[in-house]
């Protein structure tokens, strides 16, 4: 994974279909997708469970690219061989999972991934101060983590530019997690993101058999994203 902050669409297969996982992975990348978002949850650090390691493996072999796994899960250190184990390139925990980031991502790079870590929208910057040589990306949610097709909070925004400021030319990647669309896109990208994740707005209107409206809904962002930083 060499280090760009060209804009990336990384489209969240929670709202893809739960019982075609490989072919909707393998429709989104041939779409142009350029990371695929795995959301784990586990009912207890938000209120919904998805899907673990075993179905991490079976996915990966029908990702071409990236496998960025979002943990939404607390305690996240013992599960972190499993995903590594699974195929994933990014594991991003949460800072608010536990109290110690510092040895999760620690653990994290030790398994051989890229190592993110997730702010939910109360979570102030303050928690990646000191650990900006510990990372390689910040995710930061701009919806409460647990469902797909929420309202995006706008006042994220501001913790974007900060952020981006923070990172100054770090090989840190920005990525934004909740209520993306083409609408949503541009602000984030002029803000400073780089790896927009998206589920209900590149899913919608398509399927695996029938993928041309992902496609379509791929361009739609990535466009409004890259006309903002025109
Ligand atoms: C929410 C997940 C997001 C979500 C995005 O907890 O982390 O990745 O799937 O879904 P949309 O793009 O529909 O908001
Ligand atoms: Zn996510």
């Amino acid at each position: 994974m060499t280090f760009s902050r060209a804009i990336k669409i990384a489209p969240s297969i929670l709202a893809a279909d739960f019982a075609d996982f490989g072919a909707e992975c393998r429709a989104i990348e041939a779409q142009g997708a350029d990371w695929v978002h795995v959301d784990v949850m586990d009912g207890h650090f938000v209120p919904n469970i998805t899907f673990g390691p075993a179905t991490c493996a079976a996915i990966r072999p029908h990702i071409k690219g990236v496998m960025d796994v979002h943990l939404m899960i607390a305690p996240v250190d013992s599960y972190i061989e499993a995903f590594a184990s699974a195929g994933a390139d990014v594991i991003t925990a949460h800072v608010e999972a536990g109290p110690h980031i510092h040895r999760t991502l620690q653990a994290i790079r030790g398994a051989g991934c890229k190592a993110g870590l997730a702010l939910n929208p109360g979570t102030g910057l303050d928690a990646v101060a000191h650990l900006l040589d510990m990372i390689d990306l910040v995710c930061v949610m701009t919806v409460n983590p647990g469902f797909g097709g929420q309202k995006f909070i706008h006042s994220q925004i501001a913790k974007i530019e900060a952020l981006r400021k923070l990172i100054g030319d770090r090989p840190v990647h920005i990525e934004i997690d909740g209520g993306v669309t083409a609408e949503t896109a541009p602000l984030v990208a002029a803000a400073g993101a780089d790896v927009l994740v998206a589920g209900s707005a590149v899913f919608k209107g398509g399927s695996a058999q029938q993928p041309q409206a992902y496609g379509d809904n791929i361009r739609a962002i990535r466009m409004a994203a890259e006309a903002a930083l025109l």
